[in-house]
């Protein structure tokens, strides 16, 4: 199906759209604000509660960020790292998240958590769940910019096949409704280059927390 930005919207599964380029025409915009957040609330590689320092580097923006350490996984709105709030979600977040969610079928849609991921060549996010918001009836938004990566989108149980979704700067992945608890990773970013972000991937996650 072709959306009203010329972009291709891809359905991964019941409840899950890839809306591929969706954020090409805004990134310049996208990186000058994850500049500016990242130079108050740096990244930091997090520890899960189990110990292991995680590989991909993290920070937030909005009225709460996600954060883990010995004690668990949460939802906080202090950046424990300086013991202040975290930087307000820019505008045009939260606009790129509602009008993607709307455009997926999630009218609505209004996040107060944004999770900025940075990978460098070698690291992985192992298959997951986000579980740690208050309501599952509102969809997460993601974000892919920079290097190209392998995204894996699986089922409501770890153990169920997974489809491999390729992800490349500038595009866009929906999931909720039946799709909102899916167990999903990211597959060990290879080695490279992106002319505009670096050696590196960055990936915004948008969710309403609270
Ligand atoms: C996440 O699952 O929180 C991030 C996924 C991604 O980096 O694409
Ligand atoms: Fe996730």
């Amino acid at each position: 199906m072709q959306d009203l930005f010329g972009g291709e919207n891809v359905a991964v599964r019941a409840g899950a759209t890839l809306l591929r380029g969706r954020a090409l025409s805004l990134d310049t915009l996208l990186l000058a604000a994850l500049e500016r957040i990242a130079a108050e609330a740096p990244f930091r590689r997090m520890v899960t509660p189990g110990g292991f320092e995680m590989s991909v580097a993290m920070t937030n923006c909005g009225t709460v960020g996600w954060v883990t350490d010995r004690t668990g996984y949460r939802y906080d709105a202090r950046d424990p790292a300086r013991g202040l709030p975290w930087p307000a979600m820019p505008d045009i977040f939260a606009t790129l998240a509602q009008d993607a969610a709307a455009e997926a079928g999630f009218p609505g849609f209004t996040p107060d958590a944004c999770l900025i991921n940075c990978y460098e060549p070698g690291a992985r996010l192992s298959l997951h769940q986000d579980k740690d918001e208050a309501d599952y009836g509102h969809p997460v938004v993601s974000v892919s910019l920079g290097l190209p990566a392998t995204f894996q989108f699986g089922g409501l149980k770890r153990g169920d096949p997974t489809t491999r979704v390729p992800l490349s700067h500038g595009d866009v992945i929906v999931w909720g409704g039946p799709a909102r608890l899916a167990y999903h990773g990211v597959l060990t970013l290879k080695d490279g280059e992106h002319p505009v972000v670096g050696r590196r991937r960055l990936n915004l996650t948008l969710r309403k927390a609270l």
